[in-house]
């Protein structure tokens, strides 16, 4: 370990920022209930992509999800944030960054919205935000962005934002259908991108 390692537990990170329309902010106790009607309203277009959203989960079991990522959060061993609308309060969805290597300061960017909030360019808005605070909040040095090739809205928040397309891994994971999936990698690399 370098002399100029700092347990992430000590560095002191915001729980939640603001874009231009949204609060953006660690889960809370007790977000189980508007996370869950959330994804209930939207599991047809979750379902072919994320492989939590294979089934409706109950409002416990959402509780139980939140209620980790803010324990996690805390460890700074993942960083699930919420997505609300600064007016209405209403929760529009879910990013984060995942995968974290402290040592490297290298995060992966990870996202889905509700049904009824998108289009609207809300998703492109959180990751912009997200990217410029792990940017200049946590002195990243590389933020991913990872999706199955076929997801095309996904990688269009990436480039849209100006991430650099980086690979496709062929057959690089099993699909939620059980199929082998290619994955694009786009990134943005401190001396590169930013
Ligand atoms: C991936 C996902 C988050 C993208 O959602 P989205 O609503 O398309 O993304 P945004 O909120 O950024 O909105 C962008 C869309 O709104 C439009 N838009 C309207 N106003 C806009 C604005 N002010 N700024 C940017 N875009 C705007 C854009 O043109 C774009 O539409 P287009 O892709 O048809 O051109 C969504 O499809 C999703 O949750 N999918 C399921 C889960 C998933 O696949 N997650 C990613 C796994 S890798």
């Amino acid at each position: 370990m370098s002399a100029k390692w700092t347990d992430p537990i000590l560095l002191p990170i915001p729980e939640s920022f603001e874009s231009q329309r949204l609060i953006i902010r660690a889960p809370q106790w007790d977000d189980g209930i508007k996370v869950n009607e959330a994804i209930r309203e939207s599991i047809e277009e979750l379902r072919p992509w994320m492989p939590w959203a294979q089934q409706v989960p109950t409002a416990e079991e959402s509780e139980v999800v939140s209620r980790q990522g803010r324990v996690h959060f805390l460890e700074r061993s993942d960083m699930m944030l919420y997505l609300l609308h600064k007016t209405t309060g209403r929760f529009i969805g879910s990013s984060g960054l995942h995968r974290i290597d402290w040592q490297a300061r290298k995060f992966e960017i990870g996202y889905w919205i509700r049904t009824s909030s998108s289009g609207q360019g809300y998703m492109t808005e959180a990751v912009d935000r997200i990217t410029n605070f792990a940017i200049n909040v946590l002195q990243a040095n590389r933020i991913e962005i990872r999706c199955d090739s076929r997801n095309a809205k996904s990688a269009r928040v990436a480039e849209r934002l100006g991430f650099a397309k980086e690979a496709l891994l062929r057959s690089e994971k099993q699909g939620v259908d059980g199929s082998l999936r290619d994955t694009l990698v786009f990134a943005k690399v401190r001396g590169a991108e930013f």
